[in-house]
């Protein structure tokens, strides 16, 4: 699987993007318009996570996937939708996406987080969310690689995040959410440190095979 950072947290994994926040993002590397993609995945309704969302899926003519209220939006925008909410799986193309459990907040509709899985390979994109009980319960998805914010204040610090690497029992787990702006963590040091699992860094721009 060709993973690639695009900062905060934003990644393009194959033909799929998440959460990408470009625009604004004073650490991004990447413009909206270099990225190609098939499907375009939004956590939640906050400007760090729509980010440039609908134009990346409307200039690939790609598909958004969402919370309901979140396809709302992407549909009067002009994109091409697919609605889901928590707890539900979806196929497309290559790919099964499901959208589970995450605690914060959002604009519209309620925070996600998905369990996206293709070629016998589990991705979790934890979102923006504290360290819950029901990670133990991601267990059952074998997680492969899990994406987990670290930033603190707005979600999970690194010592949470630990916490719930364990509970998920991830193999891989890329430390997320941090270091984009002054008010959060500025490392990854702390978690790399705590982590359980291998803890892959990853630099903003930067792509692996994993
Ligand atoms: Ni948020
Ligand atoms: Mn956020």
């Amino acid at each position: 699987m060709k993973i690639k950072f695009l900062g905060h947290a934003g990644f393009l994994i194959d033909d799929l993007v998440i959460d990408p926040f470009l625009t604004g993002n004073p650490k991004a590397v990447d413009k909206p318009a270099d990225i190609q993609c098939k499907y375009v995945l939004i956590t939640h309704d906050h400007p760090d996570h729509v980010g440039d969302a609908f134009d990346i899926a409307k200039k690939n003519d790609a598909v958004v996937v969402g919370m309901y209220e979140v396809t709302a939006k992407a549909e009067e925008a002009g994109c091409k939708t697919e609605p889901m909410n928590i707890g539900g799986k979806i196929k497309l193309g290559g790919w099964e996406i499901k959208m589970e459990m995450a605690f914060h907040s959002a604009g519209v509709g309620a925070p996600a987080s998905f369990i996206i899985k293709k070629s016998g390979k589990t991705v979790y994109h934890a979102g923006d969310t504290c360290y819950f009980m029901d990670m133990e319960r991601f267990k059952e998805y074998s997680i492969d690689i899990a994406m987990l914010p670290i930033g603190d204040r707005f979600t999970m610090g690194a010592e949470d995040a630990a916490k719930a690497c364990k509970a998920i029992g991830c193999k891989t787990a890329i430390p997320i959410h941090f270091g984009t702006f002054p008010f959060l963590g500025q490392s990854a040091d702390t978690f790399k440190k705590l982590c359980s699992c291998d803890c892959v860094v990853f630099d903003v721009g930067e792509v692996k095979e994993l």
